[in-house]
């Protein structure tokens, strides 16, 4: 039975901090993890939670104690990620056209890295040769994921190296003999057909054999989840008996046997975050009426950003009559939410729940318009815990110099 937290536990929450207010369900999260073991048992796979979903501290600590990996995209992810305790040993760090002097920075630190460009990688190559064992991001020029903004590995991508430069990659492993440990690929988020996983393997076993020192492969994130009743998601048992069979088919010609590593964001987080907003006005115009929230796209920018869909719920008033809204926000842009969207009658001062917000809602938020981030809640054995608190006046001030 799929955990989810009540609207009256939603309410208590609003009551008692506030809102708007991000509000993470800790066991949803275990749940979701649960799920990807259990899928994969018997095999050699290894989850990492890309922590660019939503890096809240004690999200991180709660992660690593039910005993889930994690992935970083910058060396803050790093560091926040051993602040919450993750041994260096469980994080893998892939960013992209960042600073050879960032790379730098997490090599120190100890943890694996996977490396998106020839460039950086003959740096890493002159600098360390064969003393630290890296991973290599290939772009595999598969289009895959839920829009164009969120595929990231089709042949225009700036993201990784394009496999048709592998004896590029080749060369330059050869002059500065580096020790190639893992191949990466991540071709988008919201990839709901284990097909593209199948591909994206297959570009893979056609470069295998020419890495000697191989014994892992990162297949990257992007399983979908279902935002909406009816949605897709990704059919994890399929692909946990996809990828069985195919690396049964190849093994490695190395004769190390190769773990599979998998980086999964929304899959993790994304069903277990809601936030809570209030109706502040009420407006009928010839056309529609909007329900305009104590909150805008500096909270959720989803909406506006990917016209992603999020189910939104009137949890003040559930048996109220349905009617149509446009959920709009209360900054100076055309911040909308939901055009036209069925909601349980709306009052000013209802509250209106967005579900799926724990992948990249708060993560995204901003202090646009002069507005605060709001607060974030976890929810952990039915007991609610403030683990941020929302702005206040002094944060917008806070690295502000006074010159004039
Ligand atoms: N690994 C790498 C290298 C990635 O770039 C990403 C996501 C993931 C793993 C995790 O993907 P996920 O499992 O969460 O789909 N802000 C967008 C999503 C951008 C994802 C960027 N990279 C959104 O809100 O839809």
């Amino acid at each position: 039975m799929s955990q989810q937290l009540s609207n009256d536990q939603l309410t208590a929450i609003a009551q008692q901090y506030g809102t708007p207010v991000y509000v993470y369900h800790a066991e949803k999260i275990k749940e979701q993890y649960s799920k990807l073991i259990h899928a994969f048992e018997g095999q050699d796979v290894v989850f990492y939670y890309a922590s660019k979903a939503l890096t809240n501290i004690n999200v991180l600590k709660y992660i690593s104690s039910i005993g889930c990996n994690v992935d970083c995209s910058s060396v803050n992810e790093v560091k926040l990620a051993l602040h919450a305790g993750f041994p260096a040993k469980r994080i893998v760090y892939t960013s992209n056209g960042i600073a050879f002097s960032e790379i730098e920075e997490v090599q120190s630190l100890g943890v694996h890295i996977n490396i998106d460009s020839l460039s950086n990688l003959e740096k890493f190559g002159k600098k360390f040769g064969h003393s630290y064992p890296v991973g290599i991001r290939l772009r595999p020029n598969i289009m895959a994921g839920g829009n164009l903004k969120i595929s990231t590995g089709h042949d225009k991508s700036k993201f990784g190296i394009p496999v048709d430069q592998i004896d590029k990659v080749l060369t330059l492993v050869e002059k500065h003999d580096l020790y190639i440990h893992n191949l990466h690929i991540h071709t988008g988020s919201e990839i709901k057909d284990v097909e593209v996983f199948v591909k994206g393997i297959q570009v893979l076993f056609d470069i295998i054999p020419r890495f000697k020192e191989l014994d892992s492969i990162d297949l990257g994130g992007g399983f979908k989840v279902p935002y909406k009743e009816g949605d897709p998601e990704t059919d994890i048992t399929l692909l946990a008996q996809k990828v069985k069979e195919a690396f049964a088919a190849h093994p490695n010609p190395n004769g190390r046997p190769l773990q599979v590593w998998f980086e999964p964001g929304k899959f993790l987080v994304s069903g277990a975050g809601y936030f809570i907003t209030e109706v502040n006005v009420l407006k009928e115009t010839a056309t529609t009426t909007f329900a305009s929230v104590n909150s805008g796209f500096n909270h959720l920018i989803r909406p506006m950003f990917y016209d992603a869909y999020h189910h939104i719920q009137n949890i003040s008033n559930p048996a109220g009559e349905l009617k149509s809204y446009s959920i709009v926000g209360n900054i100076c842009e055309t911040d909308t939410f939901a055009w036209n969207r069925q909601l349980n009658e709306v009052r000013e001062g209802d509250l209106l729940v967005f579900y799926n917000a724990g992948a990249y809602g708060f993560e995204m938020s901003s202090n646009f318009n002069s507005r605060y981030k709001p607060a974030e809640v976890l929810v952990k054995d039915g007991a609610y815990h403030l683990v941020r608190k929302a702005d206040v006046f002094e944060d917008l001030l806070r690295n502000q110099i006074m010159v004039l």
